[in-house]
Formats: C-alpha cells, sequence, structure tokens
C-alpha cells in the first residue's frame, strides 16, 4: 500500500518498502505525530510467539508509516518474564500527562505455558518510541471484587466448586456448561486473568484496561491508577458467560462504543459492538455493525478488532482497525483498516477495497 490510499488486507510497506510488522496493534497520537504499535511476528508459526518485541512506526498522515524499531524489546535473560519465546501480544500504548510517561501495556503469556499465563505486561518510556522498560506483570485486581458485587455474592469459592471448574478443562473458548460467576471468585486472591485487551483515556485523563477475563468467558473494564502503572481497584465485568475478545473502545458525542470479536482463536467471527452512557454501564448490544455480504459480516471481513483510532486531522473520522491473521505464516498477517460509519447514533461498518480519509467521511 502506498500513497494517500489505505488498502485493507493487501500488503503494506513501510517508508523503506518492507512489509509493516504491527499485528494487533494500537495508535497513540502525540503532537501531531501517529505511533502505530503492534506484535513484531516472524515468519512460519513461531512467529505466534515474541522474538523480537514490540515493534512501533511514526506517520503525520496515516497512510506512511516510517519504522521507528523496536519500543519494548524481548529479553535474552532465561529468567525474564519477556525473554524471547513468550507471547506478548496487542500491545497498546497511552500518554500520561502528570508523569510526561508513554505507559505501554500488552497481553503477557510467560514462555513455555501456552495461554495459562493470562498476564498484562506493563512497560515505560520517556520518549513516544521508547526504548519502554518492562516494569512487570501482573493478574489485574487481586483482592477486589467487582464494582457490582452484592454482598452476599462476596464469597470465595469452596473446594467442591474448584474441583468442578478444573473438571471442565476450559480452554478458552464457549462450553455449555461455562460457571458464568464462579471464575471471578475462583481468581479474587490470586488477581483476574487478562487475556485480549486495550487501553482507553477519556476525557477527564482517568484510564481504562479493558480485558479478556474469566477464561475468556467475560470481559472487565478495569480503571488504571493515576500514574497509569496499575489496576486502581474499580472494576465491572461485562457480558458474563459470552466469551467476546478482542476488545476495542472509542468515544463518540459522550458515549461509549465497545467492539469485541467472539472467541475462535485466530479464525474471524462476527463483530459485536456496545454503546453505554458510562463506561461502567449498563452496556446495550447494538449486534453486528458490519453490512454487505453473508460471509464478510460473519467474519467481520475476514479479520479481527484491534482498535478504533481517532484521525485526529479529520474530526469525526473513526478508522476501524483489524487483524487478518495468518498462524501459519505469522508475518503475513495482514492489516484491515476501514471507515466506520455512523448511521444516526449505530456505527457501520462496510468492506471497501481502497478508500482514503477526504472520500470515506
Ligand atoms: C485470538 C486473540 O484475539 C489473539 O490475540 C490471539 O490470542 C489468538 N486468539 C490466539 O489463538
Amino acid at each position: 500500500m502506498s500513497g494517500e490510499v489505505f488498502r485493507p488486507g493487501e500488503l503494506w510497506l513501510d517508508t523503506d518498502g518492507v512489509p509493516i510488522n504491527a499485528h494487533g496493534g494500537g495508535v497513540l497520537c502525540h503532537d501531531g505525530i501517529y505511533y502505530w504499535f503492534g506484535e513484531h511476528k516472524i515468519e512460519g508459526p513461531a512467529g505466534n510467539r515474541a522474538y523480537v518485541g514490540v515493534r512501533v512506526y511514526a506517520s503525520t498522515d496515516l497512510y506512511r508509516w516510517t519504522n521507528a524499531g523496536v519500543a519494548l524489546a524481548v529479553s535474552t535473560d532465561t529468567t525474564s518474564e519477556i525473554v524471547a519465546g513468550c507471547i506478548i501480544e496487542r500491545p497498546k500504548v497511552i500518554f500520561n500527562r502528570r508523569t510526561g510517561r508513554f505507559v505501554m501495556w500488552f497481553h503477557l503469556e510467560p514462555a513455555g505455558a501456552g495461554y495459562a499465563g493470562a498476564r498484562s505486561g506493563v512497560a515505560v518510556a520517556d520518549a513516544p518510541t521508547g526504548p519502554y522498560r518492562y516494569v512487570g506483570s501482573l493478574r489485574p485486581n487481586a483482592g477486589v471484587w467487582p464494582r457490582e458485587t452484592r454482598a452476599e455474592e462476596k464469597r470465595l469459592l469452596t473446594e467442591v466448586e474448584f474441583a468442578a471448574i478444573a473438571r471442565l478443562k476450559l480452554n478458552g473458548g464457549p462450553h455449555p456448561e461455562f460457571p458464568r460467576d464462579l471464575i471471578f471468585r475462583r481468581d479474587h486472591a490470586g488477581g483476574q486473568m487478562a487475556r485480549d485487551m486495550t487501553l482507553f483515556v477519556d476525557d477527564d485523563g482517568a484510564a481504562y484496561h479493558v480485558y479478556a477475563s474469566e477464561e475468556n468467558g467475560t470481559l472487565h473494564v478495569s480503571e488504571l491508577t493515576d500514574d497509569y502503572l496499575r489496576p486502581a481497584g474499580n472494576y465491572v465485568r461485562i457480558f458474563p458467560g459470552e466469551f467476546r475478545e478482542a476488545p476495542a473502545l472509542m468515544k463518540r458525542e459522550g458515549r461509549y462504543f465497545l467492539f469485541t470479536s467472539g472467541c475462535t482463536g485466530w479464525r474471524p467471527n462476527a463483530l459485536r459492538v456496545a454503546v453505554a452512557d458510562s463506561i461502567w454501564g449498563p452496556w446495550t448490544d447494538l449486534g453486528n455493525p458490519c453490512v454487505g455480504a453473508a460471509e464478510e459480516m460473519a467474519t467481520t471481513f475476514g479479520a479481527q478488532p484491534t482498535f478504533v483510532l481517532p484521525a485526529v486531522a479529520q474530526p469525526g473520522a473513526l478508522i476501524f482497525m483489524a487483524d487478518r491473521w495468518c498462524p501459519q505464516n505469522a508475518i503475513d498477517g495482514r492489516y484491515v483498516w476501514l471507515p466506520l460509519a455512523f448511521a444516526g447514533s449505530r456505527p457501520v461498518l462496510a468492506w471497501h477495497a481502497q478508500w482514503s480519509l477526504g472520500g470515506a467521511f
């Protein structure tokens, strides 16, 4: 892709002519420059693990991206949580005005344990392109009950309940006997599972971490501390037991919109969007915002959401960013960027083989 046009799903070259390598990404706009952070993937199925780290590109027009290097490098130290071969997914960076620091959060799976870790990694930098210093990882909200938990619900699991959950062998996808309201209790003491994630900074500077939790069954929206480095201990569970992941959160005219996919591994599935007047909900499901052929609607145009990017230079223009994964040759995953339109107060996403900011809104 070159020139002033987006070509969703096509090979997209950086300004050196090399394919952009920033999967599961997000974009930060800072001082008039866009920074696109994403997973650097290598060739083959090994590319589904992290052997390089989080790469960053810079752009002033959103079409042409310059490779700005590795923002967060994996470690060669075998005792490090981010040693080469771990899993680093869906990195997002936000800027903290109070501290003047750039804060990166990502889904971290320590090496060798598949997706069982379900942790959140945090790194900080003094400049947008880094280098980012790894701070550590956590499972959010250890010892904190969700906001809506009634007094009688605040109880830990019995041995019998623990054993019953273990017998289900939950694997990150829907299960007919999924115990909708037990997993967050199981994880109360040690912290909540956190896989697919995004970050969102509200108009008042408060930042939120949205993550697929509870064996992927339920999403959490969790406020961060003022420095954005830790959970503030204030969170809500949404869509319990509905197995939504790949969250992307945006705000328009005072309302919050949350885009999510279903949980089908690397295979694409139908998009859903929900709306709320408060970030704490209630969230109302608006269904699938995609319009097009049945196959396109059932697969989100063959892609999975990762971020919604407000194109600052053009007020109101929103770009829906998604990944068309290629797990057998991870580096060849493609980027599907589409204009996010609104029909009244409902988001609408349609396929455009080629489009530009001036023409699509
Ligand atoms: C879907 C997630 O959205 C991806 O980030 C990745 O974790 C894959 N599942 C792994 O199967």
